[in-house]
């Protein structure tokens, strides 16, 4: 049965020991067992997860008839694909026979064969064939399609849904969509992607996004001198915020990895509930998909972008993935820190920086609401 708050006292007091109508100045962060229980993971896959649109794809990926993309989160298995029509369609990619996850990684087939026994479904999710069944009994093929998810685009993204009525995809990020269209990211080029795993809460890695700059200049020192930290503000939207500022300009101090022609003079990252950042500097762009494998274990895939000029050099390329590396060696560091000092029995619960933390704040009163509401 699913988990819900309605159903077990327990996580009802721990989910209402983090209280979404104090305000930051007085709010205390979410207790421990948020991130440490898996009862909040299980909870988490019935809400965050099935309510909300989640990134699943580049819509790159789906040039033609029979491309698609498989992927999982939050223990769901998903594939996407173009159907003959041309249609974009998302299925739990998951056979009806007995469970095998039928498509794995990216290409383009002609239907949807499952490895283990041979079920066939047409790109429009329909069973086509199920070999050697016999004489099996009162079985309708009509009715074992692979299960349909809801799937949409924006912004060159593929994101999928698993419950039947989401809100419109979006329709409360227009502001975010005019941002981006103003910093040119529908230039940019899919270049290179990366995948880092921690071993930490999901949420642990979102909340170091989201400190707003907060530990740039203590754990980033080689990215720090790039920015200019006074000017970095985050800005809050309905389910989404928007954290900007000035890059530090022509430095003449140059680090080790110089940063400084990666940032440019002007950075927008961009963070979209509930696992989605995407990161607009110089001539780049990166997006992070923040995927749960389990309690304390996190895939962080980083997909980057490059305007078409500096995409053509393999040289300046090898170097923003190298001092983009650097900062992510740093990151995942600390966020497998935090866990392991979670698991202390010396902390519960902290408190937030007012000046800084206010992103942090927000996603968290999300996460309450999310909780709530089963
Ligand atoms: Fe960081």
């Amino acid at each position: 049965m699913a988990i819900s708050t309605k159903s077990n006292p327990w996580l009802l007091e721990e989910v209402r020991r983090f209280d979404p109508n104090v305000p930051l100045e007085a709010a205390w962060l979410p207790p421990k067992s948020w991130y440490t229980d898996s009862r909040f993971y299980d909870l988490e896959s019935e809400t965050v997860f099935k309510h909300n649109w989640l990134i699943a794809a580049r819509s790159d990926q789906f040039k033609k008839p029979g491309d698609f993309v498989a992927g999982s989160v939050a223990g769901e298995p998903y594939v996407v694909v173009r159907g003959e029509d041309n249609q974009l369609r998302a299925f739990f990619n998951v056979c009806r026979h007995h469970a095998a996850v039928v498509m794995a990684g990216a290409g383009c087939e002609q239907a949807l064969v499952c490895p283990y026994h041979g079920w066939t479904y047409g790109l429009d999710g329909r069973l086509l064939r199920a070999p050697e069944l016999g004489a099996v009994k009162d079985f309708d093929r009509n009715k074992f399609g692979l299960v349909p998810m809801k799937v949409g685009e924006w912004s060159g993204l593929v994101f999928v849904s698993m419950t039947e009525n989401p809100r419109p995809l979006g329709a409360d990020m227009t502001e975010l969509a005019r941002r981006l269209q103003e910093m040119s990211v529908d230039s940019l080029q899919f270049v290179a992607r990366r995948k880092y795993t921690l071993a930490c809460n999901w949420k642990v890695y979102v909340d170091n996004y989201l400190d707003g700059g907060y530990h740039v200049s203590y754990l980033h020192k080689g990215l720090a001198g790039q920015l200019d930290l006074d000017s970095y503000k985050t800005e809050i939207f309905e389910r989404y915020s928007i954290q900007s500022g000035a890059g530090a300009g022509g430095s003449s101090e140059k680090s080790a990895t110089d940063f400084s022609e990666r940032i440019g003079d002007k950075v927008l990252y961009a963070w979209i509930y509930p696992n989605l950042m995407i990161n607009r500097y110089g001539p780049m762009m990166d997006t992070n998909w923040v995927i749960p494998r389990g309690n304390a274990q996190t895939d962080v895939i980083f997909d980057y972008y490059f305007t078409p000029e500096t995409a053509r050099h393999a040289d300046f390329v090898e170097k923003s993935l190298a001092a983009s590396d650097v900062v992510q060696q740093e990151d995942v560091e600390i966020c497998e820190s935090v866990q392991r000092g979670l698991g202390s029995s010396s902390y519960d619960q902290g408190r937030y920086s007012v000046k800084r933390e206010h992103g942090e704040h927000h996603f968290h009163k999300l996460l309450a609401a999310d909780f709530r509401a089963v």
